[in-house]
């Protein structure tokens, strides 16, 4: 629709340090990024400069030295380890005669592809045209001049207001899909809150394996399929633990550094999860050099979106990549886990990650057994309500042997206001 030069695989990288020391590190981890979006690198081109240049962003020098890569090893697109302007993105298509991806345009088109569920695609495509429209909008004007494509056009209309009012249009529709994709959600969050199942949330910076966690943890505990959560998002698996604890685990997105600005706030219905659970698993890459810069990255997202006050159990992955490695937890003096050791690639750690999960858990969890009389079917149908069952039975005497978990303050609630009487109680399960 917008009559940029097509895009490819085969790419060019540009990572320029601006003013500043040079950070190895990060050219890596853009080199990662490419790949991660599918790119075939065919050059890196690095240098540095003072401060960005208005036109090209690089020098005049470097953006020859750019085209002059472009067309001798036909690349296809061009990456930017950097935030363009649309006027520096438009001038550098110009000259380069390809397509040129800055870092957000880079790690939206990675969104893109990972986006599973429904909500995501639709948030990933939000953000795209958003993106998009700014470029329009400031940047395009050169199409004006341009003739659209046949259907494209309304009478008298240039290109540019075609493009502007489709965009227009379909933002408008995303958001209305959005929003009843977000209604449908909070139904199911509520009824879960109802449920009174804790949220384990996954979180960490990408590549640190948490997909590959989440199915290692759904796989190895007891995965009790559920259609309420398996039809609001692929992400959420009802899990089981050791002691009959349950919980609900989610994967959500891996966070980079320097996510813009617009991404986190686009995604934050899916961060939302994070921000409501019961405890986050921070998954760390332990054989990455950089996990400590990665580490402070991610507390830095989790305290914008309001999340840093939820328990942490970091959970360190890869072990299988350190010699000398082997799975444990770390506990802190008052004898709480705060570090698993683990890898999911193996599979080593996982029952120690469980029980350490269901430790951390635990401690704003009641979960007890109670007799009931049968004069007390309110109270049992109560707890089924709830959703907190575990396990019944009938016993010798006709009372019912109710197994149950849930959160404390529901439990308070239950005994004050419900008739659970303290002498229903058997000692803790
Ligand atoms: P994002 O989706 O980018 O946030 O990544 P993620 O954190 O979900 O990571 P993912 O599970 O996709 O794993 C990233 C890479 O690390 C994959 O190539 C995995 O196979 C690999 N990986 C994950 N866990 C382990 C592990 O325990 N050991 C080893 N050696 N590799 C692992």
């Amino acid at each position: 629709m917008f009559e940029r030069p097509r895009s490819g695989e085969r790419a060019v990288l540009v990572h320029v340090n601006v003013g500043g020391s040079a950070h190895p590190e990060q050219l890596e981890e853009f080199r990662e990024l490419a790949r991660s979006a599918g790119a075939l690198e065919v050059a890196v081109i690095t240098g540095s400069s003072v401060s960005p240049d208005a036109k090209y962003f690089v020098g005049s020098g470097k953006a020859a030295e750019i085209r002059e890569s472009v067309a001798v090893l036909e690349a296809e697109v061009v990456l930017f380890n950097h935030t363009l302007s649309p006027a520096q993105e438009r001038n550098l298509e110009r000259l380069l005669k390809c397509r040129v991806l800055d870092r957000t345009g880079l790690i939206l088109d990675i969104f893109a592809q990972r986006a599973q569920s429904f909500e995501g695609k639709l948030q990933v495509e939000l953000a795209q045209l958003r993106h998009t429209s700014t470029r329009l909008i400031r940047g395009w004007t050169h199409l004006e001049r341009q003739k659209g494509g046949i259907g494209l056009r309304g009478p008298g209309e240039t290109q540019l207001e075609t493009d502007r009012r489709l965009i227009g249009k379909r933002i408008k529709l995303l958001n209305e899909r959005l929003e009843k994709v977000r209604r449908q959600r909070d139904q199911g969050r509520r009824a879960r809150r109802k449920a009174e199942l804790p949220t384990v949330s996954l979180v960490g910076y990408t590549n640190a394996g948490k997909s590959t966690l989440f199915n290692r943890l759904t796989g190895a505990a007891i995965y009790a399929a559920d259609q309420l959560f398996a039809t609001l998002d692929s992400t959420l698996r009802r899990i089981e633990l050791p002691g009959r604890t349950r919980a609900v685990l989610a994967d959500t997105v891996g966070f980079i550094r320097d996510l813009p600005h617009d991404l986190v706030a686009a995604f934050r219905s899916t961060l939302e999860e994070t921000v409501q659970a019961a405890v986050l698993l921070q998954v760390i890459d332990a054989a990455d050099e950089e996990r400590r810069e990665q580490i402070s990255e991610v507390n830095q997202v989790l305290a914008e979106i309001g999340a840093d006050e939820v328990p942490q159990l970091q959970v360190y992955n890869k072990i299988d990549l350190v010699p000398g490695l082997s799975a444990h937890v770390d506990r802190a003096e008052n004898g709480r886990p705060v570090r698993v050791w683990v890898s999911a690639r193996t599979g080593e750690g996982m029952e120690l990650l469980l029980s350490a999960i269901a430790e951390v858990l635990g401690e704003d969890q009641v979960h007890r057994t109670v007799r009931l009389p049968p004069s007390a079917a309110r109270l049992r149908a109560r707890l089924f309500a709830l959703g907190t069952v575990v396990d019944e039975a009938i016993s010798e005497n006709g009372d019912l042997r109710i197994e149950f978990q849930m959160g404390k303050g529901n439990f308070e609630q239950l005994c004050r206001r419900e008739g659970l009487q303290q002498t229903w109680l058997e000692g803790a399960a």
